[in-house]
């Protein structure tokens, strides 16, 4: 069984003066990761109980350069990141980022030591067109290194019609993507891609998360409002360390 984690996607949200939401969320049986934004990385690595780790939300794939704005996984190393979210939505969305470029990321983070959570996800139309699988495969497929293991590597389906809305996919939803992900990474890396870990992400809250952690092939979960406050987050780390 790989080890769980619960991980928070901060996004565009929070201050030095909310980093005290972090106290007390680390725990000691299952991974706690709580990716702020990139301004926070720092301070609240060094402040981080045990327990506790923290990520980053984006980088750039270069190693260093002429890229104005940009972070390289060095410096998210250097700030105290320990993994770094990759082809959020979000950033498929607003930057327009492409399989490739979330693949050349992934190479980037994991070329650095650092854990890379891939995520992918399928629009409402997409789903309601009966595409779900066939358009998660060639996420997949073509967003996750060759050298992709259970150390270096995370994947997080979020439907992105999920995401902040208040919709959760079902339990029967959730199970049928996360088996369809599990045969494809055994198919393409054999028995060491049972320990890939899995996450589901998509308006996860206290309230839902038991039965989503119940579903087969469930290793954790990327949630974000969620994740703002301890009072919101807590019941999500326990429902997972129970699961
Ligand atoms: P919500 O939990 O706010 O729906 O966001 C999910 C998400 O996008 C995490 O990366």
């Amino acid at each position: 069984m790989p080890r769980k984690l619960a991980a928070g996607n901060w996004k565009m949200n929070g201050s030095v003066a909310q980093l005290s939401e972090l106290s007390g969320l680390g725990h000691a049986d299952i991974d706690v990761l709580i990716c702020p934004p990139a301004t926070l990385i720092a301070v609240a690595a060094n402040a981080a109980e045990t327990g506790l780790m923290i990520g980053a939300q984006d980088c750039h794939a270069a190693a260093s350069g002429a890229h104005t704005g940009d972070i390289s996984t060095a410096m998210l190393a250097e700030a105290g990141a320990t993994h770094v979210i990759v082809g959020h939505s979000e950033r498929r969305a607003d930057h327009a980022e492409t399989d490739d470029q979330v693949r050349a990321k992934a190479e980037a983070i994991t070329a650095q030591g650092l854990i890379a959570i891939i995520c992918i996800g399928e629009t409402l139309a997409q789903r309601e067109a009966g595409e779900t699988l066939s358009i998660l495969d060639a996420q997949l497929s073509a967003s996750t290194p060759d050298n992709a293991t259970a150390a270096n590597t995370v994947i997080a389906y979020e439907p992105v019609w999920a995401i902040g809305t208040g919709l959760t996919a079902n339990t029967d939803q959730i199970g049928e993507v996360h088996s369809h992900l599990r045969a494809h990474l055994t198919e393409r890396f054999g028995a060491d891609a049972a320990d890939i870990r899995l996450l589901y992400g998509g308006s996860v809250k206290a309230a839902n998360a038991t039965e989503i952690f119940a579903v087969p092939d469930v290793d954790g979960a990327l949630v974000g409002g969620a994740s703002l406050t301890a009072k919101d987050f807590r019941p999500i780390v326990d429902a997972l360390a129970a699961s």
